[in-house]
């Protein structure tokens, strides 16, 4: 048998939030999980109804709700899967899975809850579900690119060869020939830029600054977008996964700056700081309002980008002011190399 001290042990040290509540709602117990959690300290709960953990705009169906699991105690899950918030001291938010269990042999109604983050895990469920969509769109774009532009192309240029057959006069041939070479030479350039686009040139063949002065030259070409670059080699400092890494994080922050700044201007800086890899990317477009961006959980650009650094033991830090620009600073340390990452 556990002594009670002993019991206040286990309490203390579950790894889950616990909260104890009166049958009128009022907090009469918690554990340091739950303090963490929530952003308090113990003193400043005890007492209080259990709403101060709830946000704002559900506190009302709450108070209904607490008072029929009153009526109906018996142990259950809240809400497996509904994504439950409660509300911390500071006013953020936390996803969690809560599970009520009435306290048994007690009759003044008294109830145990159990509080689990799950913020972190919806938030890899959420990314890897967009990743899925995003591939699919990605092969949606893919073929209409080929469909609309390559194969039109080469559509037009076996029309324009059947007729070469007919063109009787030299000249009039070769200069027919001529164009027809041209294009050919457009139709396979753009070919290029397709493949380019879904796998970058093996970074380990041609180094990243090469790789990267590639794609704005697309850019220029394929999409009007301007980029004044300053790329120092830092291949040296990083592995393979970790280039590939960087590279795909910079391509995103220029396709957002041309699918969102409104300009066609930009810049980007490639280079070591303090050991670390760094990479800028900035505009002076239309900006936006990050928090909005991330929270909204639209993008995947964004996401992706946050996902990749960290994986590799790096951040990106997202500047924009509505109006004025943006600025992407991507840090990956530089030595990724040495410790043989995988
Ligand atoms: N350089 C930028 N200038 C202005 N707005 C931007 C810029 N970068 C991002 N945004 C805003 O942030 C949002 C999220 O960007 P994110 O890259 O995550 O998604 P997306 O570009 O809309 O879609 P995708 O998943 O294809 O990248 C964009 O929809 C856009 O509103
Ligand atoms: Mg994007």
């Amino acid at each position: 048998m556990l002594s009670a001290e002993e019991y206040r042990t286990v309490f203390e040290a579950s790894p889950d939030g616990i909260l104890v509540v009166a049958g009128d709602g009022t907090i009469t117990e918690l554990n340091p999980q739950a303090e963490a959690l929530f952003g308090y300290v113990r003193e400043e709960l005890l007492g209080q109804p259990v709403e101060i953990l709830v946000p704002e705009s559900v506190r009302g169906r709450h108070g209904a709700l607490r008072e029929s699991f009153g009526h109906d105690p018996r142990p259950r899950p809240m809400g497996v899967d509904l994504r439950l918030r409660g509300r911390r001291k500071d006013g953020t938010e936390l996803i969690a899975e809560i599970s009520l269990a009435p306290v048994p042999g007690d009759d003044r109604g008294y109830v145990i809850c159990t509080v689990r983050d799950v913020g972190e895990r919806i938030r890899l469920r959420d990314f890897s579900e967009a990743a899925l969509r995003s591939a699919e769109e990605e092969r949606r774009r893919i073929a209409r690119e080929l469909h609309d532009d390559t194969a039109q192309r080469l559509a037009t240029l076996i029309l324009r060869l059947r007729l070469l057959a007919r063109v009787e006069d030299d000249a009039d041939q070769r200069v027919e020939v001529d164009a027809i070479r041209e294009q050919l030479k457009e139709a396979a350039e753009g070919v290029r830029r397709i493949a380019r686009g879904l796998r970058p040139p093996a970074l380990d063949e041609v180094g990243l600054a090469t790789a990267l002065q590639a794609h704005l030259r697309d850019l220029r070409v394929g999409a009007n977008l301007e980029v004044d670059a300053e790329i120092e080699g830092v291949d040296h400092m990083l592995d393979a996964e970790g280039r590939l890494a960087l590279y795909r994080i910079v391509q995103e922050s220029l396709s957002n700056v041309l699918r969102h700044a409104g300009v066609r201007r930009a810049r980007l800086r490639l280079g070591v700081e303090d050991e670390a890899v760094v990479a800028v990317v900035e505009d002076r477009g239309r900006g936006f309002l990050v928090r909005d961006a991330t929270e909204r959980g639209g993008g995947l650009g964004l996401l992706g980008m946050q996902e990749r650094a960290v994986m590799f033991g790096g951040r990106v830090a997202i500047e924009s002011v509505p109006g004025q620009g943006t600025r992407v600073r991507v840090e990956l340390p530089g030595s990724i190399k040495e410790q043989g990452h995988v």
